[in-house]
């Protein structure tokens, strides 16, 4: 049906201004000031924006939705993982494919596209990890790019795990660059973690709030600086996801200087979280042990600041849904063993609105920037995704920026059985969000159809 949403404020990574958009089928078709309603088709149904943002639909760079993971399985599917991405302003996802060491990557590929067909509501696209890169499965991923997917994911931590040895990393990010694929990358130190993590363990500290100890920042500007020194070595165009502190963040702008291409994520946890949550008592911390950790509270200023001048491209979340009851609690013996993750596909652009915006710590163009266009732009999605502009998808959140009212599990549309920001305040809310000119969701309501989300085949960009 045709769409036409008048009235409201549109906001990009750049502008600010007034004007109608109407789009027939699922594209922008007309965007302009006083469309009149009686020159559309008959049927078109109308969204009154008055007093309303106008955004890009937002799109999140780093998800996790079907993720076998230190023993068990996120808690998420498609369908769930949809609608509160959704209900959030979110209508495009990038998931990480992770497959384990002993997987062929055609197949694990195949295994997460079937994963989402059918049951995504949102568009999705993908990283694909490479875990091990012998020669043997090289073509593999020759044919995962070929196929749409230009972007790979690499762990230099979780040591036995998903991360990869030098001489793989050093292979796959030669032909990542042969390729034009950007490499996406955890950066920590896998076996300084690990012998960390030991010492931690002998002495007895086994809770949640030692998770943050055994990962310090300087683990994560060593993994920082180590990917850049590849990139540098091989021209590789890199991207660190999660970055969460000062120390990394500073690694990867040295490197940047230095001529390297790198582009930085932030994800909403470390925004506005900080490691006082993983010290909270009787296990509750578990709720907060994410990798890279929670870190100290005078970071989340850094990468608020990095986001404001762009010199941090990208907030994501790293959602990644393990419930407190029966996930989380594997760990009660030892932190090492408690799944890593905080959900939060739904709250990402209330937060970022909430405490990012309001505070005026970011302009509402740097938000769109952040947590739309320049994943956008990265990730060979633009303009298709990431605008508002004739021809793009009409991929839209208008956002009631005067509601007011609190996050909280209740709301929640995450399979986990808690929100890791229950109670907050929160300042907006997405009240009609679309995707390819479908309402998808409204007034945090999903009113959409489970199995409409399309693929997005990609071109390698860089
Ligand atoms: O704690 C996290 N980040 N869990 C998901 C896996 C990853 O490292 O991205
Ligand atoms: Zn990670
Ligand atoms: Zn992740």
């Amino acid at each position: 049906m045709p769409l036409l949403i008048r009235g409201g404020r549109l906001i990009t990574a750049t502008d600010d201004y007034a004007a109608d958009i109407y789009c027939a089928g699922e594209t922008i078709t007309r965007l302009e000031p006083g469309i009149d309603p009686k020159s559309l088709p008959p049927g078109t149904e109308i969204v009154d924006a008055t007093g309303r943002f106008v955004f890009p639909g937002f799109i999140d760079p780093h998800v996790h939705i079907y993720l076998p993971f230190m023993g068990t399985f996120a808690a998420d599917d498609y369908a769930s993982a949809s609608r509160a991405a959704l209900v959030g302003g979110t209508t495009t996802l990038i998931e990480m494919i992770c497959p384990g060491p002993a997987d062929e990557p055609w197949e694990a590929f195949e295994l997460w596209r079937a994963k989402a067909h059918g049951l995504a509501a949102v568009d999705y696209t993908f990283h694909m990890s490479v875990v091990r890169f012998e020669e043997r499965v090289r073509d593999q991923f020759r044919k995962i790019v070929a196929a749409g997917v230009p972007s790979f994911k690499v762990f230099l931590a979780y040591k036995g795990a998903l991360n990869l040895t030098d001489e793989h990393l050093f292979a796959a990010m030669k032909v990542a660059q042969e390729l034009g694929v950007i490499v996406t990358a955890h950066c920590e130190n896998a076996d300084a973690i690990d012998a960390l993590q030991k010492a931690l363990l002998a002495a007895g500290q086994t809770g949640p709030e030692w998770h943050g100890p055994s990962r310090p920042p300087v683990v994560e500007a060593d993994g920082v600086h180590h990917l850049c020194t590849f990139a540098d070595l091989l021209g590789t165009h890199v991207y660190t996801v999660h970055t969460s502190c000062d120390e990394a963040v500073r690694a990867a702008l040295a490197a940047r200087y230095r001529g390297v291409n790198v582009w930085i994520e932030s994800v909403i946890p470390h925004l506005v979280l900080d490691e006082t949550y993983a010290e909270r008592p009787d296990f509750e911390g578990a709720k907060y042990v994410m990798s890279p950790p929670l870190r100290a509270k005078r970071n989340q200023e850094v990468l608020w600041n990095g986001v404001k001048s762009r010199a941090i491209s990208t907030i994501g979340t790293d959602h990644a849904p393990f419930s407190f009851r029966g996930q989380k609690d594997m760990g009660k013996e030892g932190f090492t063993r408690i799944p890593n993750g905080i959900p939060s596909i739904q709250e990402r652009v209330d937060l970022v609105h909430t405490y990012g915006v309001a505070q005026e710590r970011l302009t509402l163009n740097a938000m769109v920037d952040a947590c739309s266009t320049q994943a956008a732009r990265l990730f060979g999605l633009y303009p298709k995704k990431g605008a508002i502009r004739i021809g793009s998808d009409a991929d839209l959140v208008v956002y009631d920026p005067a509601y007011r009212g609190t996050f909280s599990k209740a709301e929640s549309h995450s399979n986990v059985d808690y929100n890791a920001y229950d109670g907050w305040e929160r300042l907006g809310r997405a009240s009609v969000v679309t995707v390819r000119g479908a309402i998808q969701a409204r007034d945090g309501k999903f009113v959409g159809t489970i199995g409409r989300g399309q693929f997005l085949a990609r071109e390698p960009t860089h």
